[in-house]
């Protein structure tokens, strides 16, 4: 669940697969084996520009400079110097007979190891078996690969999105509450935005400070004296509203992990599909501002090229409940979290003041990652029982010590990624949309073949291993049942609860008016819920709560039209 730079698009493909594994983009490019993602990059950066030169009648080293000329600044200047670089080895070794695997295996980006297969994405030409056997045999001191990060032009990219991708708490905050005026790097894209970034104790979720007479503390846009009453506003609108907010302590799929298929569909790149490029990167090619429990913006400008289906959200929801919450969410979804990694660090960036703060809903979702690794060990990678009810107990005890009385935490279970399989497996992945020659099927055994698999056990041809995955995710969703149900009453800021994954209710109700499964994936990674399916999500996750959980929600705030009039968007989002 977690998830480049031969240019960026390169990195942004690969940090897919670093999803699993928080570990810095050095070492994530020496991930796998067979070449694992250096190997990967290289076949898809490569197969693009094939791509490419077969569309626009060119060769493939001016099918890679179509490419980096689709790329914003800096991205472009990189992938240039990069092509520049390795322009001359193209040449040499991309032959009429080659594909992008066999050329990035000359180019010593991918191996194989003596014990076993030959991994490739394209489909083989028949010359290649034993062309590629006889290679790799006169070839053996390439084995340990080439390093893409090691290369001109990637080098200083992969130092940067090193740094993004290895910090979780604002860049920008100057007063230290958490809360940014800038929107990405973990700015106002994931937590209400600041309205005075030099107080700390104005921030959003705050308990407004004497009352927000002269200045609005909490950040609504609810503030002054109403002139009749003499009363402060926000006393008077939203006193007796019992204002809250809401955060999920989460994964990627929590943060909408979400990388454009455009990016990998040569028939449909352009120059307007990459302007995003910058932004998407510096929020981990996660848009949690479209995400299930906190979207809050509207898919219009300037996303809607890359980013389709409509948004709903528990934020908007609850917003839209009592105008008093405006901006008060917070997304601390990180690509890769497990149990483990959220205690351990994570959960630590989740920031409210006990005392001083508002209550909140608090979403406790790892969905997948304790079962997912790219190990073909599966078993031996996957989180215990007994580490699940540790870890998600500590997690519970630092919530313990942050949350407002009158919050309500939701320990939410495992999915059941077998679906994704069936879903998909016969289906045409985006980077074989030229040739219809790559089925989510091969993509996933490529990527079992490197061990670069963000999830080997549900993304696996082979039944066995999904069904071992799901029986693991079964019993980790029991052993978070049981903390729940031990734990019930220990915590007396917040009320806590069990709740299975929405997302099979989801596609239960989906299916059953006629959608298909695949319709509420993830095209690239053949892994996440999509725009779509993080919509209807939020949809089912609101009915839930007000069917089952009325209290945690809160009531109708009467005063909505009243505040609407008088402050208008309330400051807005950005
Ligand atoms: C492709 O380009 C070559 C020379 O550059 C030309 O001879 C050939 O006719 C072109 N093919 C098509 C289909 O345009
Ligand atoms: C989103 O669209 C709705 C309906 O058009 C509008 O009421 C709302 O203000 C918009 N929200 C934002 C954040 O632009
Ligand atoms: C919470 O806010 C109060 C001010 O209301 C402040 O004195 C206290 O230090 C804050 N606690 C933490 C843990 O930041
Ligand atoms: C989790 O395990 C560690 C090490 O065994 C132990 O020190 C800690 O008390 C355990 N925590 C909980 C909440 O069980
Ligand atoms: C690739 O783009 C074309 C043109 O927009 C579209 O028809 C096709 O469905 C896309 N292929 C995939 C696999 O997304
Ligand atoms: C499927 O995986 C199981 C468990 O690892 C293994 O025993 C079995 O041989 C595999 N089946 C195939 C057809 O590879």
């Amino acid at each position: 669940m977690y998830v480049l730079r031969i240019l960026s698009l390169v990195i942004a493909f690969g940090f897919i697969y670093m999803n699993k594994t928080p570990v810095g983009v050095y070492e994530f490019t020496r991930l796998g084996t067979n070449g694992g993602t250096n190997c990967a990059v290289c076949t898809v950066v490569l197969g693009l520009a094939e791509q490419l030169s077969v569309i626009h009648n060119e060769t493939v080293v001016r099918g890679l400079e179509r490419l980096c000329n689709f790329l914003p600044p800096p991205y472009q200047g990189a992938c240039k110097e990069f092509t520049d670089f390795i322009a001359d080895d193209i040449i040499r070794s991309f032959s009429q007979d080659d594909t992008a695997d066999t050329a990035c295996h000359k180019l010593s980006f991918c191996f194989t190891d003596p014990s076993t297969d030959t991994c490739h994405i394209f489909p083989r030409k028949p010359s290649h078996r034993d062309r590629l056997l006889k290679f790799v045999q006169t070839n053996r001191r390439h084995r340990t690969g080439a390093n893409i990060c090691d290369l001109p032009g990637i080098k200083r990219i992969c130092a940067w999105i090193n740094d993004i991708f290895s910090k979780h708490d604002p860049a920008i905050d100057l007063d230290g509450d958490f809360h940014s005026v800038y929107q990405t790097l973990r700015g106002s894209s994931w937590r209400g935005k600041d309205c005075d970034d030099e107080r700390e104790l104005f921030h959003p979720g705050a308990k407004p400070i004497n009352g927000d007479k002269t200045m609005d503390s909490n950040c609504n846009g609810i503030y002054g004296i109403n002139p009749t009453s003499g009363r402060g506003y926000e006393d008077e609108l939203c006193g007796t509203s019992q204002s809250r907010g809401v955060a999920v302590l989460g994964d990627s799929i929590s943060a909408h992990f979400h990388l454009p298929r455009e990016w990998l569909n040569t028939t449909e790149m352009s120059l307007k599909v990459f302007e995003p490029l910058p932004f998407i990167l510096e929020n981990e090619i996660d848009w949690p501002e479209f995400s299930s429990v906190t979207a809050f913006r509207n898919n219009t400008d300037p996303f809607h090229e890359v980013l389709h289906g409509p948004v709903d959200s528990v934020y908007k929801r609850l917003f839209e409940r009592n105008h008093c919450n405006h901006r008060d969410y917070q997304n601390i979804g990180v690509n890769g979290a497990k149990a483990s990694s959220m205690a351990d660090t994570i959960q630590l960036s989740f920031k409210r003041n006990i005392t001083h703060d508002q209550p909140m809903i608090v979403f406790y979702a790892l969905v997948g990652n304790d079962v997912c690794n790219r190990h073909p060990d599966i078993f031996n990678h996957m989180t215990t029982v007994e580490e699940m009810k540790n870890k998600s107990i500590n997690t519970l005890n630092y919530l313990g010590k942050v949350l407002p009385k009158g919050s309500h935490v939701f320990y939410v279970g495992l999915a059941d990624g077998a679906i994704l399989y069936e879903a998909l497996r016969d289906r045409v992945h985006p980077i074989g949309s030229l040739r219809n020659d790559v089925t989510y099927s091969e993509f996933y055994d490529y990527f079992n073949c490197l061990e670069i698999s963000p999830c080997l056990g549900w993304m696996n041809t082979n039944a066995t291993v999904r069904e071992i995955t799901t029986k693991r995710a079964r019993e980790l969703s029991e052993a978070l049942k049981e903390v729940v149900a031990v734990h019930q009453s220990s915590f007396s800021n917040f009320k806590l609860y069990y709740v299975d994954n929405p997302i099979d209710q989801v596609l239960d109700e989906w299916t059953k008016q006629g959608g298909q499964d695949w319709e509420l994936l993830e095209p690239v990674d053949g892994f996440h819920s999509n725009q779509l399916g993080q919509a209807l999500t939020a949809k089912a996750i609101w009915e839930n709560l007000e069917k089952m959980y009325p209290e945690a929600i809160g009531p109708v705030n009467p005063n909505n039209a009243k505040i609407k009039s008088l402050f208008g968007n309330q400051g807005g989002y950005l």
